[in-house]
């Protein structure tokens, strides 16, 4: 069977880490070999790459440059882990992709879409995720979640941004899932963490039923 590409994505405090465990012990539990990975970052060059794009500093980062620093980890990111990962039919689960670029530089940031899907198409070609697990929640819900996560640690640059960003980020990647829907599976993260664990189980497993039998 050749190797599949996941990816997770949701605005801050969705319980993403939590839910990329559960996802590692289905695919181990169903025999599939997989890795792990996450974006920003992914590779040495794209985790320093990640630290620019984190990192609070007094010189403003422009929207553009926001946006090719994105583009330019996920280049390295990719022919250096996710396409030689698939070439030996190894299954990759990636925590964030190109929809977090359409949610954040695009629908939240306002980067015009159409310039995303040139770097996308640039960066990428043909490569787009088989499936992506959507978790959303109303952002209050969310937000307090991550402040109670976060209490004592540094803020990132995404951290500081207020409520309205993370309401087009939440819209942004709602739109995405309703534009694509056989690549997404939307799962309610506002539940219990149990439950989410459970839908995404359930979700999952369906998936690599179908992917069985389809090779
Ligand atoms: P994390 O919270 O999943 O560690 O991701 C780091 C931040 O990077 C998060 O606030 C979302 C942001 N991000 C973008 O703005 N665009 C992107 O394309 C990606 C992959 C992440």
């Amino acid at each position: 069977m050749k190797g599949r590409f996941i990816t997770v994505e949701g605005g801050e405090g969705v319980g993403k880490t939590t839910q990329l465990a559960v996802i590692q012990q289905v695919l181990a539990s169903s025999g599939l070999e997989c890795i792990m990975t996450r974006e920003p970052g992914g590779t040495p060059r794209a985790e320093r790459i990640r630290e620019l794009l984190l990192t609070p500093t007094n010189e403003p980062m422009p929207a553009t440059c926001e946006l090719l620093l994105m583009f330019a980890a996920r280049s390295t990111h990719l022919e250096n882990i996710i396409k030689p990962a698939l070439d030996r039919s190894v299954w990759v689960v990636s925590d964030r992709f190109t929809d977090a670029t359409y949610a954040y530089q695009g629908a939240a940031r306002g980067m015009p879409l159409t310039d995303i899907s040139v770097l996308e198409d640039l960066v990428q070609r043909s490569l787009r995720p088989d499936l992506t697990l959507l978790l959303d929640a109303p952002v209050e819900v969310a937000l307090e979640r991550a402040r109670l996560r976060n209490q004592g640690q540094q803020t990132d640059r995404f951290e500081l941004e207020r409520i309205s960003f993370f309401e087009r980020v939440r819209a942004g990647y709602l739109d995405r899932a309703a534009r694509e829907p056989l690549r997404f599976r939307v799962i309610d993260a506002s539940q219990p963490i149990a439950e989410v664990s459970a839908s995404l189980r359930t979700t999952l497993e369906a998936y690599i039923a179908g992917a069985k039998v389809h090779g």
